[in-house]
């Protein structure tokens, strides 16, 4: 894995939005595997200034989700639709049609999954997926315990994630108990991998995922099995490194 240290928050956002947008220019067709959360936010506004100070186009371009919380509708502002409408697409000149999350309120979950799972492989797969990390080593939804070799699936969410995201929540009995997330065999099926990391809170899990051995306890580092990967972090996230 390849490891990319910054000063701080903005300059990771600015670093990993320089190397995307340096993808998506010389391969405007790209398929995107896009995040959520407070990580990727200046990355997102990075690409939305960078598009309309130097036209980069969208227009082809693909974008896949990792999750989405089961039971909220694309009208609900935790959702993960309405988020990547509000902080990305709608800023872009992205198709609608061309931009991909699970559909947490459908009454056939698994029939959704399968859904996803095919449709990622139907447009050719991801070539650049961007993941955050939670403390608990999770990514997308993939909580510890998740088996390497899961495909999109329903996850009950670990107490400690629901509390970190409670943030965004009037209280954590709002935050929804399931999601339907990538997994993590669909995660490695991606060409490359930004995995991006700010802050002390994340120190921890950046030097269990650097320097431990693999274990379905610590999801990221199945990213081990994976070829390209490059860690974006700041000096915050790599101070034990
Ligand atoms: P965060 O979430 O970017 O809001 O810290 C990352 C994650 O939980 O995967």
């Amino acid at each position: 894995m390849k490891i990319i240290s910054t000063e701080n928050y903005q300059e990771m956002s600015i670093k990993a939005g320089l190397l995307l947008t340096e993808k998506i220019r010389s391969n405007p067709a790209i398929t995107l595997g896009l995040a959520t959360g407070s990580t990727p936010k200046g990355i997102y506004q990075f690409l939305i200034k960078d598009h309309q100070d130097n036209h980069t186009t969208y227009n082809q371009v693909k974008s896949v989700n990792l999750d989405e919380y089961i039971g909220l509708a694309p009208s609900n502002p935790n959702s993960y639709r309405y988020f990547m409408q509000h902080n990305l697409f709608e800023h872009l000149d992205i198709q609608g049609s061309n931009t991909y999350l699970p559909n947490g309120t459908v009454s056939d979950l698994e029939a959704e999954c399968n859904r996803y799972e095919k449709l990622i492989e139907g447009i050719g797969g991801v070539d650049l997926q961007l993941l955050g990390i939670g403390q608990n080593g999770h990514i997308g939804f993939n909580e510890p315990g998740t088996s390497f070799n899961s495909r999109t699936h329903i996850i009950t969410l670990a107490e400690n994630t629901r509390l970190a995201n409670s943030r965004f929540f009037n209280s954590i009995d709002e935050v929804p108990k399931q999601a339907i997330t990538m997994g993590i065999a669909t995660i490695l099926k991606s060409t490359e991998i930004f995995l991006l990391a700010s802050g002390e809170a994340k120190a921890e899990a950046l030097a269990r995922l650097i320097n431990d051995g693999m274990s379905e306890d610590f999801p990221a580092s199945a990213l081990k099995l994976h070829e390209n990967v490059t860690i974006i972090a700041d000096k915050d996230a790599l101070k034990y490194i």
